[in-house]
């Protein structure tokens, strides 16, 4: 379970401080498919970036079955995140000098798999093993991304608007087998999406404005087939 507790963060811009969390909590269960919707520059990344330990928050806790990482030194939070938790980011962050199948298992790599064909072959890339992330489009990188956070074997998955490069085909196909793994490895899942169609899929929908939670609601998933896109 991960237990966040009024988390507050600001940027400092110059003088002017911008409050970007203003004290928010919230509760995720072990196993749960969460949905973090709202609108552009609500504070979504930011937010998950504090949750997943990337980004340190200036006030509140951020508890993972107990344990506040927030109060964790540096090399004990990069263990546990290593350890713990994927993510796939809004932006790829692709090892620019590293060919997909090279970037996929620096990912394997951490839990001892080789392999990572078979992953670049359910997300659709077969053949594209040998490309670097230059010579692929914006949907293949994102997919990438994917199969690298998914080699990983996390506990708990991050995922910043997964299928935003996505056309609707392989985005309903990518969401597929995410909420499989999902379901089967009994995965933690929150995800960013601004689509409201694709938030029906979650067991929670979590609605962000202004730094602010504004909802939070059980939700009966739909399946991949039964949303519109
Ligand atoms: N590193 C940073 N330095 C300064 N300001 C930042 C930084 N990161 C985010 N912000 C600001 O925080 C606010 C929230 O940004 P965030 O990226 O969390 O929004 P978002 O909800 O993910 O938006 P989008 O849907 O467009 O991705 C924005 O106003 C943004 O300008
Ligand atoms: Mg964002």
């Amino acid at each position: 379970m991960i237990t966040v507790n009024l988390v507050e963060k600001s940027y400092r811009n110059g003088d002017v401080e911008h409050k970007v969390l203003k004290g928010i909590s919230l509760t995720i269960e072990t196993g749960e498919f969460v949905v973090l919707l709202g609108p552009s520059g609500s504070g979504k990344s930011t937010f998950l970036n504090c949750i997943s330990g990337l980004e340190r928050i200036d006030r509140g806790s951020v508890c993972y079955d107990g344990t506040d990482i927030t109060r964790m030194k540096e090399r004990e939070l990069t263990a546990f995140r290593r350890k713990k938790t994927a993510f796939v980011f809004q932006a790829y962050y692709l090892m620019p000098s590293l060919t997909a199948e090279m970037n996929v298992r620096m990912g394997a790599n951490l839990v001892g798999k080789k392999d990572v064909v078979p992953l670049l072959e359910a997300v659709g890339l077969k053949g594209k093993e040998k490309k670097y992330p230059s010579q692929l489009s914006g949907g293949e990188q994102q997919r990438v991304s994917i199969a690298r956070a998914i080699a990983k074997e996390p506990e708990v998955l991050f995922a910043d608007e997964p299928t935003g490069a996505l056309d609707e085909e392989t985005g309903r196909n990518m969401l597929r087998y995410l909420i499989a793994l999902q379901r089967e490895r009994k995965i933690t899942l929150v995800m960013v999406t601004h689509n409201e169609n694709i938030a029906c899929l979650a067991d929670r929908i979590v609605r962000m404005n202004s730094g602010r939670i504004i909802s939070d609601e059980k939700n009966s998933p739909k399946t991949v087939d039964e949303i519109g896109w």
